[in-house]
């Protein structure tokens, strides 16, 4: 199995992709994993069942903007890889509040440049030349596209969210470093996630908790903006795979050309929950209602993932309606996690909708 007596630093590994990411380590390499996560509201240790079997995996709590922490980590582990996951993910967030993201996203990721380049410029020859910083991005650095067209790996960069400029910044921060000091890093730009463990104010999960509570299920603007769906789980494979055989210094686009409004999906998920757990009072399309639209809605988004495919040779397991149908049972049958989360204090309300008020 790959990555055999290697040490991986997983960053933001308690949120819904970096725990994808640490159990497909855990489950299909060797590596030995340190999963650094500060624990915000998004974070869940629940969401890797492996942590108490075995002894590859560690749990540090540490804000990746501690460089004190960072470095005695570095020292500590001396580790081959980092996978950078840590963020603050969410656009409407991102609108009422931009200050975490430009703290967690900019400054968080040139602090774990520095660290890890000065830990990376204390290594032997063998071990210099096999050490990894991989980024993990967005394709929403890319801004929207029109009816026709995908993003590849020589879109423009073009953010419309405080989220997609912060993360359009880490990304040049990390080319900088690749560019002026060699560290060895690589870079992927994702489309949109789903799947178990998916932190319940994002579309999928909001919508399927929200109907199982009896409440309306909003949808923004007119429903027709456009999201490239992929399971969480074909991700995590992706990204093990660039890491341990993607080119330094390259990017890649990952995305299962799985392009559906927004609209389709919210019915999709309402027909598969029907299915699956039919509602006393009818079909669940009845919750729908349309709210007003989130400011700098990008109209629509789509990865061509050809590089990827044609030089790694990655393929998603999963279809979107699988992989959809999969989801909704997870949230069926977890219904402790989502509750635990609810518990916790989360409200899954509408936020980011400014109604003229200023961002704090
Ligand atoms: P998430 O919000 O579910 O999890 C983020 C994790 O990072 C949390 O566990 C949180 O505690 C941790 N974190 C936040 N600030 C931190 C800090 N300062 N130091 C250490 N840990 C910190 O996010 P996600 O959806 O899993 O996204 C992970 C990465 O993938 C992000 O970089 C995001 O931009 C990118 N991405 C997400 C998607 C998606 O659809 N969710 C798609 C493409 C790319
Ligand atoms: O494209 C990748 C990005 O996908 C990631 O970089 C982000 O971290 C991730 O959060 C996601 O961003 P989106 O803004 O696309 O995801 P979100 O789930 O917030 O919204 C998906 C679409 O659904 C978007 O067009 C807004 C809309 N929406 C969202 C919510 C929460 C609704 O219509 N109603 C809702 O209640």
């Amino acid at each position: 199995m790959p990555f055999k007596n290697a040490v991986v630093f997983v960053t933001g590994g308690a949120g819904f992709i970096g725990s994808a990411v640490v159990r497909h380590l855990l489950d299909a390499t060797d590596a030995s994993v340190v999963n650094i996560d500060k624990l915000t509201y998004a974070a869940s240790l629940e969401s890797i069942p492996q942590a108490g079997r075995g002894n590859r995996y560690r749990f540090v709590q540490a804000d990746i903007g501690d460089a004190g922490a960072l470095r005695a980590l570095f020292e500590q582990h001396r580790p081959g890889y980092v996978m950078n996951l840590a963020a603050e993910s969410h656009v409407d967030r991102s609108i009422d509040g931009p200050a975490d993201f430009i703290n967690t996203n900019i400054v968080g990721t040139f602090t774990l440049l520095q660290e890890a380049l000065r830990h990376w410029s204390g290594l032997g020859g063998d071990e210099q030349a096999a050490f990894r910083f991989h980024h993990v991005s967005t394709d929403e650095v890319h801004g929207s596209l029109g009816r026709e067209g995908a993003f590849n790996e020589a879109a423009v960069y073009a953010p419309n969210s405080p989220y997609a400029a912060s993360k359009a910044a880490s990304d040049h921060l990390v080319r900088a470093w690749r560019a002026t000091y060699a560290l060895p890093t690589i870079l992927t730009n994702c489309s949109n996630n789903f799947g178990p463990y998916h932190f319940p104010e994002k579309l999928i999960p909001h919508t399927i908790i929200r109907s199982l509570c009896g409440e309306p299920l909003p949808v923004y603007g007119d429903g027709l903006n456009v999201r490239d769906w992929l399971y969480v789980e074909d991700h995590a494979r992706a990204l093990t795979l660039v890491l341990e055989r993607g080119a330094v210094g390259a990017t890649y686009h990952i995305g299962g050309r799985n392009e559906r409004t927004n609209i389709e999906v919210v019915r999709a998920v309402c027909a598969l929950l029907d299915d699956m757990r039919p509602a006393a009072g009818g079909p669940r399309e009845r919750q729908i209602g349309f709210v007003a639209d989130r400011p700098g809605h990008d109209r629509r988004y789509a990865i061509d993932p050809s590089k990827i495919e044609r030089e790694l040779g990655w393929r998603p397991a999963e279809t979107f309606e699988s992989a959809l149908a999969k989801t909704v049972r997870w949230y069926l049958d977890h219904e402790d996690w989502w509750r635990n989360i609810l518990a916790r204090g989360y409200k899954p309300v509408r936020i980011g909708e400014l109604k003229g008020r200023s961002p704090r």
